[in-house]
């Protein structure tokens, strides 16, 4: 008998228990995506905004300090001072690295405690003291970090697209929510990780929610449903989106999703050519990500502000206007704090989400085996990945 004869099949009372795939989505420590996430660099701040005045700053769902020494290097430090707890957030920082407020111990960027003001002779057994820290290191404008096992830390990966910056040409880095549908008001986006970056992976929302249903919120040539081909490809996974275009036009669409988290999606006004930069999905804990993104722009380059509705960006949009013309964050902070994926239907367009959770499922498998995970590179030499994705007009 269907499941949907009785007339009674569905309804809401009785319901059995909600729940959500703990294992690919929750990233603090020890946990399996946490271990596997842990084997990454991530980028956690723009190198500009990282200055001599201590940040409070939460990554994989842990609280630390991120700050830079006067002598210009990065450092990121566990908050409570490893003398009696108090945190490096009330710190001063010096040539040499952060000072406590408190008794006035001095760490390095690097945890070694330098100065014990108040000890004799400033601190005879001072060596014997090392402030929890994390290796940061600076590429693209962006503030890296390496959280994982220190005898597993991969090279920082690097991407063509950004190697090549011309003369006339710039590297421009964003850290806001603009590119998960928000603006540049908000940085931090209140979902998990996964639920944007496995929306890389589903091209068909792109003629639905940013098309027909909301406006156009890129170009109308979207509105064309594609025939979709998924595949694995270098580091992870990617879409060809093929659209016959109402003037003849033909048009392959190529997004990339890139291990642990890196989304590569091309011009969203459909201009020709190699996607200009890399986005990264870093979860910040486990019901919330930040963006960051490096693309590669013109030196004269504006940002655009994406207009959402009547000309206006998104953060001017009243809560009405925000359910009548909903994109990226309405859709995806509307799966919840996690998505419930005990709940889902997967059908037939969810193909390439399907295919991207059990690679990741693999993944977080290696790590536990003792593996490393698709995307980690221990050799220079192979740091550099290739983007492929791109919007390629066909003759
Ligand atoms: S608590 Fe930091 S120096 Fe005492
Ligand atoms: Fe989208």
């Amino acid at each position: 008998m269907p499941r949907n004869a009785d007339e009674n099949a569905g309804n809401a009372y009785g319901r059995g228990q909600q729940t959500w795939d703990a294992e690919l989505t929750e990233v603090g420590p020890g946990t399996p995506c946490g271990e596997f996430m842990r084997r990454y660099w991530h980028p956690i701040a723009l190198s500009e905004k990282v200055g001599p005045v201590p940040q409070n700053i939460r990554i994989l769902g842990e609280d630390l300090i991120l700050f830079r020494d006067r002598k210009g290097r990065p450092g990121l430090l566990y908050p409570r001072c490893a003398h009696r707890g108090t945190t490096l957030y009330y710190g001063k920082v010096e040539d040499e690295g952060i000072r406590c407020c408190y008794h006035g111990w001095l760490f390095d960027v690097k945890g070694h405690c330098l100065d014990q003001p108040c000890e004799p002779e400033g601190g005879k057994h001072k060596d014997n003291v090392r402030q929890p820290w994390y290796p940061v290191d600076e590429l693209y404008g962006l503030v890296w970090a390496y959280m994982g096992p220190p005898e597993k830390k991969p090279v920082l990966t690097r991407w063509d697209t950004l190697e090549t910056v011309g003369p006339d040409e710039m590297i421009h880095v964003t850290g806001s929510s603009t590119g998960a549908g928000g603006d540049d008001t908000v940085e931090i986006v209140p979902t998990n990780w996964l639920n944007d970056w496995e929306n890389i992976m589903d091209p068909f929302h792109v003629p639905i929610l940013h098309t027909t249903f909301s406006t156009v919120q890129f170009v109308p040539e979207f509105g064309v449903m594609p025939t979709v081909k998924w595949e694995h490809a270098s580091h992870g996974m990617r879409y060809i989106a093929y659209r016959e275009l109402d003037d003849g036009r033909k048009m392959d669409r190529i997004t990339q999703a890139l291990f642990p988290h890196a989304r590569i999606v091309p011009d969203i006004r459909m201009k020709e050519g190699p996607a200009a930069g890399v986005g990264w999905v870093v979860p910040v804990d486990d019901t919330h990500f930040r963006l960051f993104h490096a693309r590669k722009v013109p030196k004269d380059f504006k940002p655009i502000i994406v207009r959402h509705y009547d000309n206006r960006s998104w953060s001017e949009l009243n809560e009405e206007e925000h359910q009548r013309f909903p994109g990226d964050w309405e859709a995806q902070v509307g799966q919840g704090p996690i998505s419930l994926h005990s709940e889902e239907n997967l059908a037939t367009s969810d193909l390439g989400v399907v295919q991207l959770r059990r690679l990741l499922r693999r993944q977080i498998e290696i790590v536990k085996e003792g593996g490393d995970p698709l995307g980690v590179c221990f050799d220079p030499e192979q740091a550099v990945v290739k983007v492929q994705a791109g919007n390629f007009f066909k003759k």
